[in-house]
């Protein structure tokens, strides 16, 4: 069926849209044959895509370090969290396939650097303690984020969705789980994991979005049920269950304004350097260009995968219209 988009200049808009919205009202999920607004269709397309242009890039940094991890047992979980990434990757542009546009369509936007991706895969990966923090701060920042796009009100983001987070709770807890030991095990392992943290804990502030007053785009997305929560809100809840936690395992953060307001139940947290984060969305981050050449590179590389399958499909097409 196809896709109904909704236009302002189609007489029966505003009806359309009262509709609509009464829908998303009633918790209805959004489906893709469905009648929608123009606007709604090209904000998801904007997200779903980059989102799923961020779970791609994402394996670069962990994948680094494959071949170095300390055990075995650590070998396997680390590559079984990066081909996760890539399922992840898959799910979400499927996900942006069903609102109409094509998967070249969306590559040939991150790959000529048009197309936005997760500030945070811009950071290098320095220790083998980044790893399990990636895992702790940078999967724990993620889930908080999608545990609220699960509830979304489009149906195929919503479903990602729930598998997703499923997955990246398991990334979490391994990530925890690993800073949390070398939080107790030799000064050298210790200092390793401090170094980690002062590391991440800035970008992964920021992996939420710049602040509610500067964020063109969470009106549309709350008003529409695209978003539940805005940035600050997710920012917020990241900070309460992370900062406590890091604390108790007798790591510092590196923000000496963090405090506990006993009246609201927040962690305070100092002001974020938005210079540096708008930098590192612009395409000057520590790492944009070497992440950006290493997708070229694996997508060239890839193409006699993909012709492959071609063939191979076009080979069963024919045999099975030969019968
Ligand atoms: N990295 C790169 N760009 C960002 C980031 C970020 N951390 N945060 C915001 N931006 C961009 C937005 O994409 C937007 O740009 P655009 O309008 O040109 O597309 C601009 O900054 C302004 O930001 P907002 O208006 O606040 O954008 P939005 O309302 O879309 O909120 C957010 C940003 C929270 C990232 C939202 O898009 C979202 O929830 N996306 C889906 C989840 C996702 O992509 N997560 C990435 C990590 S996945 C992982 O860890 C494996």
């Amino acid at each position: 069926m196809p896709i109904k988009y909704g236009v302002p200049s189609d007489p029966d808009y505003n009806e359309r849209l009262r509709e609509f919205e009464a829908r998303i009202a009633r918790g209805e999920k959004i489906e893709p044959g469905d009648w929608m607004p123009e606007e709604y269709r090209r904000q998801l397309i904007r997200m779903i895509s980059q989102h799923a242009h961020s779970e791609v890039v994402g394996m670069l940094p962990e994948g680094a370090w494959i071949t170095r991890a300390p055990t075995l047992k650590r070998k396997m979980i680390l590559v079984a969290k990066v081909q996760d990434e890539a399922g992840h990757g898959q799910y979400l542009y499927h996900a942006a396939e069903t609102l109409g546009i094509s998967r070249e369509a969306m590559l040939e936007a991150l790959l000529s650097g048009k197309a936005k991706y997760s500030s945070i895969f811009n950071y290098p990966t320095l220790t083998w303690a980044d790893i399990g923090t990636i895992g702790w701060l940078v999967d724990g920042a993620a889930i908080k984020n999608q545990t609220m796009l699960a509830q979304c009100s489009y149906g195929p983001y919503s479903r990602a969705m729930v598998r997703i987070c499923a997955e990246e709770t398991f990334h979490h807890k391994q990530g925890k789980e690993m800073v949390l030991l070398y939080a107790k095990g030799t000064p050298k392992q210790r200092q390793m994991a401090q170094d980690a943290i002062n590391r991440w804990w800035w970008p992964a502030l920021m992996m939420m979005g710049p602040h509610d007053k500067d964020s063109p785009n969470t009106e549309i997305l709350v008003r529409w049920g695209i978003k539940t929560k805005t940035n600050d809100q997710v920012r917020q809840e990241f900070i309460n269950e992370h900062a406590p936690e890091i604390l108790e395992a007798g790591l510092s953060i590196p923000d000496p304004e963090l405090r506990y307001d006993e009246q609201t139940g927040n962690w305070r947290h100092g002001p974020i350097n938005w210079d540096e984060f708008w930098q590192v969305v612009s395409g000057n981050g520590p790492m944009n260009k070497e992440r950006l050449e290493a997708r070229r590179r694996a997508h060239a590389e890839g193409a006699w995968v993909r012709e492959a399958l071609e063939a191979y499909a076009a080979k069963k097409q024919k045999a099975a219209l030969a019968v």
